[in-house]
């Protein structure tokens, strides 16, 4: 009984410390978008931004001067260049990757989702294509420099029944060898 209460605790406490961490990380945290006047899936990109906690000045002038001027190639490039905590942030990036990437604060110019995939925030409609999210280590590197920071794939849950069917071969394979040793 005595255990369960302390189970109980450490979960609860566990768990008010996750919600106590994710709003501080983005509350006070401001985020300068560079933008066209006019360019809807930018201000859908600023309300995922919004959604997600952080505080967004957006500056509707444009990105290709800024992105220019911050070192981001515009081989990396989209419609919209946002600046964060030192970082720069190019295109429709999702915010939980921005938490992340502010958590761990790497020696790196920020990330990138060059263009602009369909099924990216912003960019949600009917059609959804597998896109990455780029790390880019420093200014002027071009598409080919920048690493994977994680990937986004529709189809990858579509293609998961495929993987446990190497499972029941172990499976089977661990279950008869208990039944030999139970023999
Ligand atoms: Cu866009
Ligand atoms: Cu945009």
């Amino acid at each position: 009984m005595k255990k369960q209460i302390y189970t109980f605790l450490t979960g609860f406490i566990l768990t008010a410390g996750l919600f106590g961490i994710v709003p501080n990380v983005t509350a006070t945290t401001t985020v300068e978008v560079y933008k066209s006047p006019t360019c809807g899936c930018c201000a859908k990109w600023v309300d995922h931004m919004r959604d997600h906690g952080f505080t967004v000045i957006t500056k509707d002038v444009g990105n290709k001067e800024i992105r220019k001027k911050v070192g981001m190639s515009e081989t990396l490039g989209s419609c919209h260049t946002a600046l964060v905590n030192g970082y720069v942030m190019e295109g429709h990036i999702p915010a939980p990757d921005i938490i992340r990437f502010l958590k761990e604060k790497p020696d790196a110019l920020g990330l990138a989702v060059p263009d602009m995939p369909h099924g990216s925030p912003g960019m949600e409609g009917s059609r959804v294509d597998p896109y990455n999210v780029l790390k880019v280590n420093n200014p002027g590197d071009t598409r080919r420099d920048a690493v994977i920071y994680n990937r986004y794939d529709p189809y990858a849950k579509k293609a998961m029944p495929q993987a446990p069917v190497a499972a029941p071969d172990s499976n089977a394979g661990g279950a008869s060898s208990i039944m030999r040793l139970n023999n």
